[in-house]
């Protein structure tokens, strides 16, 4: 195992004019970041090329961020990679993107095991094409009892279907244990969220999105209740260390309230 940078000045050696990365507090470092990575088509479009390609380049900045997540001492990291809406994209672009996913997991698994993270899906897994889902689920496997970061990688997620999940969960539970009195009155927010694919993380604290859109795009509308939020008018490709930077700076510069008067 690579021995892993641990100092700011390491983690982000050659900032821009004007980003002091020395200014980041790492004892207030965010426990979960949730990335929506858009803008990929775009940056393609902007230099003439296929959609495709601004998926590639987009795969260099999302292993950046994962490295330098976990070196900054990020415990969870949600990357949006596949809605349950994206099917609806043309199907030369859905297919290779599954072949893209498939692709880059077998490549990357072993260093993201040596980096010790720990991958998690998040959404219907079992709906995607074979090789994609069998890749995705061996590096699951291979990384389970890692102690690093876990990069949770949402594919055909959607936040409603996971929330109808949830519910139908939770349903048919009531049918099944209603001998033991487990009735629908007994459901709770803690109980409703053991049935998201989420279960075992902390909610984010701040979630990214990319390309300046403003909008959830029906990504994990249950936890992000009362996540912070940053827009980078940056493509995802071009997205770097760097604008990780940025962005937690914004964030610790956040009076976060939950509701109460401070
Ligand atoms: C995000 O980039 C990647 C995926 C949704 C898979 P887009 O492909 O949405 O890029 P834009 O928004 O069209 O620029
Ligand atoms: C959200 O981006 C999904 C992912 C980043 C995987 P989209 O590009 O699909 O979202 P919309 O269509 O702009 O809302
Ligand atoms: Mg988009």
């Amino acid at each position: 195992m690579s021995a892993r940078p641990t100092t700011v000045a390491e983690i982000f050696p050659d900032p821009p004019a004007g980003l002091d990365p020395s200014a980041l507090d790492t004892d207030a470092i965010p426990s979960h970041v949730a990335i929506i990575m858009d803008g990929n088509g775009r940056w393609a479009k902007a230099r003439g090329l296929e959609r495709g390609e601004g998926h590639k380049a987009g795969i260099r900045a999302v292993r950046e961020a994962i490295t330098t997540c976990n070196d900054i001492g990020v415990r969870y990291m949600t990357i949006y990679s596949f809605s349950t809406e994206n099917w609806k994209r043309p199907e030369v672009e859905v297919t290779g993107l599954m072949e893209l996913f498939a692709k880059t997991m077998l490549k990357e698994v072993d260093g993201l095991n040596d980096e010790r993270v720990r991958v998690k899906l998040l959404g219907d897994i079992d709906a995607l094409p074979a090789v994609t889902r069998r890749v995705f689920r061996q590096a699951e496997k291979l990384t389970a009892n890692n102690t690093g970061m876990t990069l949770a990688i949402a594919v055909n997620y959607g936040a409603r279907q996971e929330i109808m999940r949830s519910a139908r969960i939770y349903a048919q539970d009531c049918l099944e244990r209603a001998k033991q009195g487990l009735e629908p009155q007994d459901l709770d927010e803690e109980l409703f969220a053991q049935g998201l694919y989420t279960a075992d993380m902390p909610d984010p604290d701040l979630c990214i999105r990319t390309s300046g859109e403003l909008r959830i795009s029906n990504f994990l509308l249950w936890q992000l209740a009362y996540s912070e939020f940053y827009v980078s008018d940056v493509l995802w490709p071009d997205f770097d260390r760097y604008e990780l930077l940025r962005a937690l700076l914004a964030f610790q510069k956040r009076e976060r309230r939950f509701g109460e008067v401070r």
